[in-house]
């Protein structure tokens, strides 16, 4: 059954280029309930950890680098059909092929450097939920 949350992180190159402003309102305006929230910074292990599943993947290394070079916003989003609708809203994982409009097409510049996160399905969602957030930091 669908939970009806998602997990997102503001990656460090979209909290760098001072998109975080921008992208939280087009989450808002988009529908999405924030639950939990928190502005942190990744080390090289924990990315690592949240990655994990891409750990043969040849972009591992680059990316686990990328994802602890500065500071992130994580996020736990309510709405109804949450996975797929914000997987909508941020467009493809590769800029180049976002749709007009999407948070990627905007603000993104590579595959690596991708502005923003989105879990994949339902069970991916409450993994990276849980790995941010406790239950006293959900309302
Ligand atoms: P994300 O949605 O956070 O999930 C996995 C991430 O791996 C993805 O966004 C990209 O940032 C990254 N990624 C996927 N494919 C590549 C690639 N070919 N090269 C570099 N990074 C990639």
């Amino acid at each position: 059954m669908a939970t009806n949350r998602t997990l997102t992180m503001i990656k460090p190159d979209a909290v760098r280029a001072g998109n975080i402003g921008n992208i939280l309102a087009m989450i808002n305006n988009a529908g999405f309930r924030i639950v939990a929230m928190k502005y942190t910074k990744l080390s090289a292990d924990k990315a690592g950890k949240f990655y994990e599943v891409h750990k043969e993947r040849p972009f591992y290394g680059e990316l686990v680098s990328f994802m602890s070079s500065g500071p992130i916003v994580a996020a736990i989003l309510e709405k109804d059909n949450a996975v797929a609708d914000f997987r909508t809203l941020i467009g493809a994982t590769n800029p180049a092929e976002a749709a007009d409009g999407t948070i990627r097409k905007l603000y993104a510049t590579s595959i690596g450097e991708n502005a923003v996160h989105g879990s994949d399905s339902d069970d991916n969602a409450k993994i990276e939920g849980d790995f941010f957030f406790s239950e006293l930091e959900r309302f």
